[in-house]
């Protein structure tokens, strides 16, 4: 790899000026308020990616702690994707996936299936259906859940359960089995009403009650309501380990395993919403893993192709394929993106793959993980610390006006969360607190240096968050 060309140069401040307003007067961001970047939020322009880095096209060098909305795993710019991408663009860069295979996409498929978590209680994850992103993967799992269950005379199904708190993307079916308010609220006469169930999210035990406890009671509340609704329910759709843009809350495994038994027990689907913890980000290659548990359906994005192009996938088992199995057009499932299984996102997935089996990535991870916890240790301490959080490579700083009850600070919780975001970018790393949670979800390249880096920054944020008035 050449570290020190681009076809981007560094570029004068006012050109970086033109540059901005440029984009201010024609692109439109997504999740903005985009008055703020007129003034408190300032856009920040980037040409290159290089490691851990992302590099301002002023030359400023950012940490990206965040892997960029969760998606870079090993690095911007890594010269094995970009080969890869390169090379099957030459090739062939697209083909309509309905009527026609290619290479790709069958080796991606032959791999994910071989990769999936397994567990003796549940048929084996064996079929993958493509989409362009996390939330198209979503609509995929929901349809294909409900319309199985029709196929088979369960007509019915026509519910989902999903957990308080969860998050399962943008797209107005995503959004429906969404909790959080932010995104949902103004939608919500658009979307279908799920049943929420409640989080088993640990932060949330009662006093003196153990992460595991919480966990079982969670899980106690969920076999109410199948036990009243289960009839009518398709699916239980949940990010397990962790429910990443609810704060990076976590849960004991046993909900997972406990959600399962329970979904077993009602005819319900289970759909595990692996698009954000999947790939090894909380210890172990998916979160299902850590209890034993196999979905009914596995949906990946993000680290799927390393963050290097939007791809996702659904893997589902041959029960719920055979339902599909007719003579009959409509018992099909008939849905398509027009980009489904496109080749280009399939190699960068492959080359994906590659990297994991290069090397014991999980076991270098676990090495990595501990360095971090020793980095975040250093604040353990401190005043405003309501909790402190880790599952595998995902770091969580719980911020509280009151570390005793762990109150939240209610005066400018907004004006707070930017001045940290701001704070964090002076000091060379992109820390994008979720409200008043504070994370860090890099990317697995990151050394020594980086860490170090890591450290300060989020010593600026936490005290820019605690200062802002
Ligand atoms: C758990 C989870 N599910 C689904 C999505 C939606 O993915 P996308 O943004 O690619 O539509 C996200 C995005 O952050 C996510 O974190």
């Amino acid at each position: 790899m050449t570290q020190n060309t681009s076809i981007a140069p560094i570029l004068a401040e006012a050109d970086v000026e033109a540059f901005l307003a440029r984009d201010l007067a024609v692109v439109w961001h997504p999740c903005t308020q985009m008055r703020e970047h007129r003034g408190e939020l300032p856009l920040v322009p980037i040409r290159r990616g290089r490691g851990a880095w992302l590099e301002g096209m002023d030359g400023r060098r950012y940490l990206d702690a965040i892997s960029s909305w969760w998606t870079n795993l090993f690095g911007h710019a890594h010269p094995v994707i970009a080969e890869a991408i390169g090379r099957q663009a030459a090739e062939l860069e697209h083909v309509i996936y309905a009527g026609f295979a290619h290479e790709p996409g069958l080796r991606l498929a032959e791999r994910l299936v071989a990769l999936a978590p397994r567990s003796t209680s549940s048929p084996p994850l064996s079929r993958v259906f493509y989409g362009e992103n996390g939330s198209a993967a979503i609509e995929i799992a929901l349809k294909m859940s409900f319309h199985a269950h029709l196929n088979r005379g369960e007509g019915q199904r026509t519910r989902f359960i999903a957990l308080e708190n969860g998050y399962h993307g943008e797209t107005l079916g995503a959004l429906a089995v969404s909790d959080i308010p932010l995104f949902r609220r103004v939608y919500a006469p658009l979307l279908m009403e799920p049943c929420f169930a409640p989080s088993p999210d640990a932060f949330k035990a009662e006093a003196g009650e153990t992460a595991e406890a919480c966990a079982r009671r969670a899980a106690a509340a969920l076999a109410g309501l199948l036990e009243r609704e289960g009839e009518r329910i398709a699916a239980l759709v949940m990010e397990p380990r962790v429910q990443c843009a609810g704060g990076m809350r976590m849960h004991h495994p046993i909900y997972l395993a406990e959600a399962r038994r329970l979904c077993d027990a009602h005819g319900v689907h289970l759909i595990a919403d692996e698009i954000a913890v999947g790939f090894g980000r909380t210890g172990t290659l998916f979160a299902c893993e850590q209890a034993g548990v196999t979905p009914d359906f596995l949906c990946l994005s993000k680290g799927l192709t390393a963050g290097s192009l939007p791809l996702s996938a659904v893997l589902t088992h041959e029960r719920v394929f055979e339902a599909f199995w007719s003579e009959d057009r409509s018992r099909g499932f008939l849905h398509s993106h027009s980009y489904t299984g496109n080749p280009i996102a399939c190699a960068a997935a492959n080359a994906t793959l590659d990297l994991f089996a290069a090397r014991d990535v999980i076991a270098d991870n676990r090495v990595l993980a501990a360095k971090l916890a020793v980095a975040a240790g250093r604040f353990a301490g401190h005043p405003q610390l309501g909790e402190l959080r880790q599952a595998g490579m995902i770091l969580a700083f719980e911020l509280v006006e009151d570390r005793a009850s762990r109150r939240a600070y209610t005066d400018h919780p907004r004006r707070r969360a930017l001045a940290a975001y701001r704070a964090g970018l002076e000091a060379g790393a992109v820390l994008r607190p979720l409200g008043n949670v504070l994370y860090w979800m890099p990317p697995y390249c990151i050394g020594d240096e980086e860490i170090e880096v890591l450290e300060r920054a989020t010593a600026a944020a936490l005290e820019a968050y605690v200062r802002c008035a």
